[in-house]
């Protein structure tokens, strides 16, 4: 089997010292491959951000390996681990994220600026990839002004601006209703089955973790079991029918930039 782009080896993190120390993830091992869609599920407090943030290179180990694309990350310069990161890594996240002052557009192409991209090329990454998101006639809307469903379509936007090849979200439908969620849930989805894009999704929803190729249940900081295989529809909780038996419209989004992938 071809290298995990990600793995783990002995993953430990405490937080805090002597008597307050917490230990959040207790030793763990394991991989996700190329391609690959993953929920990490479990109760609050059981690890699972902090897993995410360590796989996600936002924070770092108190003990054990990460390895990106076999390649153990302790040993790579901070700078190093940073252009990674941005290059390598999409984020989408719960509370959004978004910043009020910037327009929808400055803000899904934050990454980009942060590369180093010119504004013009910026711009037309940015309005390619909200076009995707049928986003596009928000570009010039302060970020503020858009309902909870369209605030994490641009988050989504801003997450693939880099042609990622792993992209992590938590608890991307949060903050969402069940019909938006839905949408949310089909598009990273999508994501993952047509582009070939690593999924690692932290979440509550049993919808969205039965719709993953593979679930990593989290109890105490620690892996206590793993179910694969994606779950049929309706599996998960029940939700509410669309009104009037209204379909869902299909989404195709399409890879940015470069070709196929791999
Ligand atoms: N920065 C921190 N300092 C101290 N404890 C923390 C910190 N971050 C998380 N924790 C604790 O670690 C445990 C796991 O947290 P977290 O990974 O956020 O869980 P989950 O995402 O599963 O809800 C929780 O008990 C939390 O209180
Ligand atoms: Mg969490």
């Amino acid at each position: 089997m071809s290298t995990p782009v990600l793995e783990t080896e002995n993953l430990v993190k405490v937080y805090g010292r002597g008597p307050a120390q917490f230990h959040a993830l207790k030793g763990l091992t394991f991989g996700i491959h190329r391609g690959e869609s993953v929920a990490i599920v479990g109760k609050s407090g059981s690890g699972k951000s902090t897993l995410m943030h360590l796989l996600a290179l936002l924070d770092e180990p108190t003990s054990g390996v990460v390895a990106l694309d076999g390649r153990p990350v302790s040993k790579l310069k901070p700078k190093v681990v940073s252009a990674l990161r941005n290059e390598t890594f999409g984020f989408v996240f719960q509370q959004f994220f978004l910043n009020p002052h910037q327009t929808v557009l400055e803000n899904v192409t934050l990454p980009l600026k942060i590369a180093g991209v010119p504004r013009a090329e910026r711009d037309r990454r940015g309005m390619g990839a909200l076009e995707q998101l049928e986003m596009a006639d928000k570009a010039k809307n302060r970020a503020t002004d858009l309902s909870g469903g369209q605030k994490q379509r641009a988050c989504i936007a801003r997450a693939l601006i880099n042609n990622p090849d792993v992209v992590f979200a938590d608890e991307p439908t949060g903050n969402l209703d069940s019909a938006t969620s839905e949408t949310v849930e089909d598009i990273l989805l999508n994501l993952q089955r047509e582009h070939g894009i690593t999924l690692v999704v932290v979440t509550h929803d049993e919808d969205l973790a039965g719709k993953c190729q593979r679930r990593l249940i989290m109890q105490d900081g620690q892996i206590v079991d793993e179910h694969t295989g994606v779950l049929p529809a309706g599996a998960g909780r029940q939700r509410r029918a669309a009104p009037h038996g209204a379909s869902r419209p299909r989404r195709r989004i399409l890879p940015f930039g470069r070709g196929a992938r791999r």
